[in-house]
């Protein structure tokens, strides 16, 4: 193996940051830069603008190497990459639907022009498929070392040249599945470029970490194929929960039976309150967005019915919360376990349990938000409630608990304890993330939607099936739901 090059990234926010410190773990020279003055600060000075476990250690460790550096040039880093990793976000747009490219597009506007020898530039943030071969033609036509190329460059290195990489780390294992993943994607245009993507990712290669080399237009399908398979997976479980609590049936010991098909396995089968976060939701917008532009809209209508399962979940929640209070939710006291999309995250795009939390207060309850590490996020997202880092604070004359993040602090939560301060001993988890008889011992009335509650509506055509639980309210009502 030749020289190690050496890397830019290009945007410094989850991804690119996340990025920018694994590979200088990993014993590269990273360049890092970001037009946010503020972040690049923060960053220089060893501190992570996000909640990710192990990356702020990582980051001081790679800092103090001197292998990891920031910056706010771009022609600091044009001059310093081999390989330049463009990682600036691609969010959902004002309307709804489709992707706003203009960060994107305004990164390789900014770069092109300053790249004046050789270099590979790889995209990694998700994008509609086709982006990658139009942002291939911007480099060759702004890119002084392609002056005078056509946009296919396929010999070696001898211009700048593009690759696709799409990215499939989790939030909150970010670290792990950056060091470790499970498959690399290289779209490109030339052997050249491959050649040049597995020198940039050579320790990882040599972990045995299978390489899918492929087009470009490919490796933009994988990450949406990816996502979009796995909020199916979320959603059908979700519906089958729908089914369940109309017969009365249990969504967990189903999705557990199921499980141990290994044709089904039993990764992405946890049913809830739904997917949020700020992949999976708008990914499958995006993806049906870029369908419909390319004529074949009708393979993807599926997707809309997996994003309407998903926000249906959050009906649900709120109207077992309200049939489990006599039916409204007035002036209710409610605390609300979790603001996070989902736990060991501060992150609350798209959050099912803000979103559920918002239901609730619209309704007129009075809510109150327990998240151990998002509150400052929500805060800003939601200002409406009142919001507390921890439960034994806020608890007092709550009317129910409701959980919505299935953070590790709820499930150690003492029900003895904290059913001597609320007002009504009524818990909804609709995360199945507590162990729902040690709750009923402590004299709970625990309810968790897609399980039996021991009412089966009757149903109502046209209308999601309310269900007219008897007054929730203490252990014989619990001991009636128990069988
Ligand atoms: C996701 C993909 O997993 C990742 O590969 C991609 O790069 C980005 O999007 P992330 O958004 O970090 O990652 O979260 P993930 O762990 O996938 O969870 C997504 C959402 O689905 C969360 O709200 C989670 O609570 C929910 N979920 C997940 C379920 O409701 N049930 C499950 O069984 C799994």
């Amino acid at each position: 193996s030749g020289p190690r090059p050496r890397l830019t990234v290009i945007g410094t926010g989850y991804l690119g940051a996340t990025h920018a410190v694994c590979m200088a773990e990993l014993g590269f020279e990273v360049l890092a830069v970001d037009v946010d003055h503020s972040k690049i600060e923060r960053l220089s000075a060893g501190e992570i603008p996000f909640f990710e476990p192990d990356l702020a250690d990582l980051l001081r460790a790679n800092l103090a190497t001197g292998r990891l550096r920031f910056t706010t040039s771009f022609e600091e880093i044009a001059e310093f990459g081999d390989v330049h990793f463009v990682c600036v976000g691609t969010p959902q747009r004002p309307d709804g639907y489709g992707a706003d490219l203009s960060h994107l597009n305004a990164a390789i506007e900014r770069l092109a022009p300053l790249l004046t020898r050789p270099c590979l530039v790889v995209g990694k943030s998700t994008v509609p498929a086709g982006t990658a071969a139009g942002i291939a033609r911007t480099l060759a036509r702004l890119a002084p070392a392609n002056a005078g190329a056509d946009a296919d460059i396929v010999s070696d290195l001898a211009g700048v040249q593009l690759a696709w990489n799409p990215e499939f780390l989790r939030e909150g294992f970010a670290v792990a599945d950056t060091l470790h993943p499970d498959r690399l994607v290289f779209g490109v245009a030339s052997p050249a470029a491959e050649g040049a993507l597995r020198a940039a990712f050579a320790p990882v290669i040599a972990q045995g970490v299978p390489v899918i080399v492929t087009d470009y237009a490919t490796a933009e399908l994988v990450k949406t194929a990816a996502n979009s398979f796995l909020a199916t997976k979320i959603s059908f479980i979700n519906a089958m929960a729908e089914v369940c609590e109309a017969v009365d049936a249990d969504v967990l010991t189903l999705a557990e039976a199921l499980s141990h098909d290994v044709r089904i396995g039993g990764n992405f089968l946890r049913p809830g309150v739904g997917f949020g976060g700020g992949c999976l939701p708008k990914d499958i917008r995006a993806f049906q967005a870029r369908a419909d532009e390319l004529g074949v809209g009708v393979a993807l209508r599926f997707l809309r019915e997996i994003d309407e399962i998903n926000n249906r979940r959050r009906d649900r929640v709120v109207d077992l919360v309200a049939a489990a209070l006599d039916g409204t939710l007035a002036r209710r006291r409610l605390l609300v376990l979790g603001a996070a999309f989902k736990p060991n995250s501060d992150d609350v795009r798209d959050s099912p349990a803000l979103a559920v939390a918002d239901l609730l207060a619209r309704t007129g309850a009075d809510v109150t938000v327990v998240d151990p590490v998002a509150t400052p996020n929500a805060r800003r997202a939601l200002p409406g409630v009142t919001y507390s880092e921890t439960v034994e604070d806020v608890a007092a004359d709550a009317d129910a608990v409701v959980l919505l993040t299935e953070w590790r602090q709820f499930a150690e939560l003492d029900p003895a304890r904290l059913g001597q301060l609320v007002r009504r001993k009524l818990i909804i988890d609709a995360r199945h993330a507590l162990d729902g008889d040690r709750w009923r011992q402590a004299g709970w009335v625990y309810l968790a939607p897609g399980r039996p509650t021991g009412v089966i509506p009757s149903p109502v055509p046209e209308q999601r099936p309310r269900f007219g639980l008897p007054a929730a309210t203490g252990p014989d009502g619990a001991a009636a739901r128990d069988a």
